[in-house]
């Protein structure tokens, strides 16, 4: 279960306190207020709006058609359905190309939407949109590692940092981003012993998909958790409806393996 009392609503200070405790985090997707309920309900940490939507909510085959208007209306729904959980709320494809627009578009997440935090995909040369989100009190979480939107620089969905010369970029990555003032890192589809390392030199919460268990919280797509996913399911995702017979059920259970550390295994990480 999770420690917070009843009354109380996450914010980044709880996900600082809960990594200086050693307390997992636990974070999942969802991207409208039925399935955003469900998730607080069951004692989600951290409900993220992903610009995953693009893929599992859409049908899309990447996430680079998402937009800024796509991302306020499913953040302003998720927003109706939790009450605890902080609600983090991805900025898309081509929203932050210069500081000015990103303020603008995180803004928007938050006022229009009713986000807490937001999160981008981007290494050190988005050091000075973070650092201009942070001034202006705006939550930031940088996604490092695999990062969809660059599906096309990256050449596929591939593990990222597995060279030596990589993983040592990545490391700094995560260095600039929280001297810019980031809040939070994610790690995406990175070799678990890097993400182990990145996790230990940072001063912030580091929450890994893909990324092994010693990262400080897991984060998985709803849609992977409920075995409802098109396709072959990703190495690092679990279903965790065989054995439940219900929606809650299942996101419970993952919740609680993420909090008693037995997600992810070592099967599903690299
Ligand atoms: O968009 C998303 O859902 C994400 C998670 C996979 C971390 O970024």
């Amino acid at each position: 279960m999770s420690t917070h009392s009843e009354n109380q609503r996450i914010t980044v200070t709880t996900l600082a306190r809960m990594r200086r405790e050693g307390e997992k985090i636990v974070c999942l997707t969802a991207y409208d207020a039925g399935f955003a309920r469900m998730a607080d309900a069951a004692g989600v940490d951290v409900i993220l709006v992903g610009d995953s939507l693009g893929m599992v909510v859409q049908g899309c085959e990447s996430t680079i058609g998402v937009t800024m208007d796509d991302m306020v209306y499913h953040t302003r729904l998720a927003a109706r359905g939790r009450s605890h959980a902080l609600l983090m709320a991805d900025l898309p494809f081509l929203s932050c190309p210069d500081t000015a627009q990103a303020l603008h578009n995180a803004g928007r997440l938050m006022q229009e939407g009713g986000a807490d935090m937001v999160k981008l995909e981007g290494g050190a040369a988005q050091a000075d949109v973070v650092a201009r989100l942070s001034m202006n009190g705006i939550p930031v979480c940088a996604h490092l590692g695999l990062r969809p939107q660059f599906v096309h620089k990256l050449g596929g969905y591939r593990v990222q940092g597995r060279e030596a010369d990589i993983a040592a970029l990545l490391r700094e990555d995560a260095h600039v981003l929280e001297q810019a003032g980031a809040d939070a890192l994610l790690l995406e589809c990175v070799p678990a012993t890097l993400a182990q390392q990145i996790t230990q030199a940072a001063g912030i919460p580091v929450i890994g998909i893909g990324a092994g268990a010693t990262c400080d919280g897991q984060i998985l797509v709803i849609h992977d958790v409920l075995g409802i996913t098109p396709g072959r399911a990703p190495r690092f995702a679990r279903n965790f409806m065989p054995g439940h017979d219900s929606i809650d059920g299942a996101i419970r259970a993952y919740a609680t393996a993420v909090r008693d550390g037995s997600f992810p295994t070592a099967d599903e990480a690299f």
